[in-house]
C-alpha cells in the first residue's frame, strides 16, 4: 500500500548543513518527497506537536531544541512509508541505531537525533495536517 508519512530534519542537522545528504538517502531509498519546506517553528507549535510527551522529563528540552534553529518539514511517500521511514531513521538513540541508518550516521545523541518520523497512520495524518495545507500536497 502506497502511504505517506511526516518527516522533520531537526535543528542539529540543519546546523551542520545535512539537508541534502539526508534527502539523498531518502530518495535513494525509494521515497518521493511530496512536499518540503524550511521553517522556524514556535514553542506553541512544538508543544502541540509533541503533546503525547508532555510531562516527560525530556519534554522541555525537546521543545527548546526543536525551536533552536531552522527545521525542514517534509511529506514522504512510498510503499509502507511509515515503517520504511522509521527503519531508515534507525533507533532513537544513535548508540543503538543500525549501520546504514540516518541516526547511526548523523545523530549526535538521543535528543539531538537529526530526524523525526511518524509512528502510526493516525500520527502521520495528524502531523502532516499540522504543518501542511491540503493545497501544498500534490
Ligand atoms: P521521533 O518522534 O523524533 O521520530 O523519534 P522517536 O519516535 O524515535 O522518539 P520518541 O520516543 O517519540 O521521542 C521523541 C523525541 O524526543 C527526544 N527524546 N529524548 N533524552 C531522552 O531520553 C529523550 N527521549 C526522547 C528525541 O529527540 C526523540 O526523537
Ligand atoms: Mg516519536
Amino acid at each position: 500500500m502506497i502511504q505517506r508519512t511526516f518527516c522533520i530534519i531537526k535543528p542539529d542537522a540543519t546546523a551542520r548543513h545535512l539537508e541534502d545528504k539526508i534527502n539523498e538517502m531518502i530518495t535513494q531509498n525509494g521515497f518521493k518527497i511530496v512536499a518540503s519546506k524550511r521553517v522556524n517553528a514556535t514553542r506553541d507549535q512544538f508543544e502541540t506537536f509533541y503533546a503525547e510527551h508532555k510531562g516527560k522529563p525530556f519534554f522541555e528540552g525537546l521543545v527548546e531544541f526543536m525551536t533552536s534553529g531552522p527545521i525542514v518539514v517534509q511529506v514522504l511517500e512510498k510503499e509502507n512509508a511509515i515503517q520504511a521511514w522509521r527503519d531508515l531513521m534507525g533507533k532513537t538513540d544513535p548508540a543503538e541505531a543500525a549501520e546504514g541508518t540516518i541516526r547511526k550516521k548523523y545523530a549526535e545523541s538521543k535528543g539531538h537525533n537529526s530526524v523525526h518520523g511518524s509512528d502510526s497512520p493516525a500520527s502521520a495524518e495528524r502531523e502532516i495536517n499540522l504543518w501542511f495545507k491540503p493545497e501544498e500536497l500534490n
